[in-house]
């Protein structure tokens, strides 16, 4: 069987590659052999040529350095203040400087430059997101011929924002230099279809573009997912019992709300704590008898808009504080702090409703992992914007427009009136949904479908 080399921004171990998608990739490799390749998370005055391996953990890591000044045009200047915001539709929050293309070429082109030697020709390559665009374009120019797969973990824009991303149509013809582009849910592969149709008529418009020649490239939706089982035994282990100890003794009787995200526009926050607020104001009752937690870590903080986030944030929870508080009563607490799996496993079971209002995202795991830490016997409910991946696989949660701070406060009403036995039902189903894509299927399905023989093989192309 070929071996598998999984290629990231960042590598297991090395900062936050999220947990269950490293797990599962690990898993992938320590059975079917093969390494991951990304960036050493180290700054260097020279670029780097050749890889250095390390062990972590069993797992083999091939990593290499980067100057200063390529990871600052290929990180927080083209990948985060560029494809970020407009993939996410923000094109308000985007930066647009052009020249930081040339820095995110270059570090794709010596990734690809490191990585080539390290590979066998029947390896199969699978490229971890936005930040690795045209590593396939690169390798293939060096002469590889290997199988390469590209799974974007963001939503794919509309054509109006592609547009604002400089050198779109090179980075589109980048893409058709994968064998297989996987995306989060059917609403990316429909955006993608749809530039590709009617803006680089190729394949799909039945005119052969001169550029852009999609017809080996398949490009589907392959929804990730999380372990469910493993939050559920972790939300009653040991360590994921013993923030909820505390938790406990400190909320008394009133009902914990939970939001859990990176502190990133993406993610609705200020709209959320916009939501809650209503919620208190329109529903007197509640006040002291329920309880926000939002845990926010902080992310990207070197970039402008990011810090703009949080100090909006900063001030909305001030705001809800002064206005509501009591000197016995607090409305909420604001956390800029990660936690480990154990404990989030703990506290997503505790709360009663689980707070997933991203104004747009990829697929988001907190709804998975929220789902897979619930009490079978008193499951909470899941709150969740339309706008996430997420929405597609669970239509059983209370879907809503987190732009529409009025929907949400009444949704939070309902989730927290609702009788017992519809928040069985609802989560029955939104656990045999999160069991059904969980992980492990989607990482088989993807390499199932990238594996040799599968497909048309690429190496014809060149
Ligand atoms: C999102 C992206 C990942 C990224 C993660 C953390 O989930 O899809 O590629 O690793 O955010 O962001 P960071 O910029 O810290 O890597």
């Amino acid at each position: 069987m070929s071996r598998i080399v999984i290629v990231s921004n960042r590598t297991p171990g090395k900062g936050p590659v999220a947990g269950g998608l490293a797990v599962a990739l690990r898993k992938v490799l320590s059975e079917r052999e093969g390494f991951w390749f990304g960036w050493s998370g180290k700054l260097t005055e020279q670029p780097a040529r050749e890889a250095r391996f390390e062990d972590i953990d069993g797992l083999q890591v091939g990593q290499i350095d980067l100057t200063r000044d390529d990871h600052h045009a290929y990180y927080a200047g083209f990948s985060n203040s560029i494809l970020w915001p407009s993939f996410h539709l923000r094109l308000d929050l985007a930066t647009i400087e052009s020249h930081w293309y040339e820095g995110y070429r270059r570090v794709n082109h010596q990734f690809a430059r490191a990585l080539l030697p390290l590979l066998k020709p029947d390896d199969v390559i699978w490229v971890h997101d936005y930040h690795l665009i045209p590593l396939a374009s690169e390798l293939r120019a060096l002469g590889a011929r290997n199988r390469i797969g590209f799974y974007l973990h963001i939503p794919f824009p509309t054509a109006d924002a592609l547009y604002a991303i400089p050198h779109h149509e090179e980075l589109m013809r980048d893409l058709s230099r994968y064998d297989l582009v996987g995306m989060q849910a059917r609403r990316d592969v429909a955006a993608f279809t749809e530039f590709a149709e009617h803006q680089m008529p190729s394949t799909f418009g039945g005119h052969r573009s001169e550029t852009i020649d999609f017809s080996r490239t398949e490009v589907d939706a392959f929804p990730i997912g999380s372990d469910p089982d493993a939050f559920a035994r972790l939300s009653v282990s040991p360590a994921g019992t013993k923030m909820v100890h505390r938790m406990k003794r400190a909320l008394g009787d009133q009902r914990l709300i939970l939001g859990v995200d990176r502190l990133d526009y993406s993610k609705g926050l200020p709209q959320r704590v916009e939501a809650y607020e209503k919620l208190l104001a329109n529903n007197a009752r509640l006040r002291r008898s329920v309880h926000l937690l939002q845990v926010a870590p902080p992310s990207r903080d070197s970039i402008k808009e990011y810090q703009e986030t949080s100090d909006t944030l900063d001030a909305m929870c001030g705001r809800v504080m002064g206005h509501f508080a009591e000197p016995d009563w607090q409305p909420l607490t604001y956390v800029k702090r990660a936690y480990g799996q154990p404990s989030l496993a703990g506290l997503y079971r505790l709360a009663k409703v689980g707070l997933v209002t991203p104004l747009r995202d990829g697929m988001n795991l907190v709804a998975h992992e929220y789902v897979g830490s619930q009490n079978p016997a008193d499951p909470g409910v899941l709150v969740l914007s339309r706008f996430a991946g997420a929405a597609e696989i669970f239509p059983e949660a209370l879907l809503v427009n987190p732009f529409d701070t009025d929907e949400t406060a009444e949704a939070l009403r309902i989730a927290l009136d609702m009788p017992i036995e519809e928040r069985q039902q609802r989560w029955q189903a939104l656990m045999n949904a999160a069991k059904h894509h969980n992980v492990d299927n989607w990482a088989a399905s993807f390499l199932d479908r990238l594996a040799p023989g599968s497909m048309p093989q690429s190496g014809t192309r060149d």
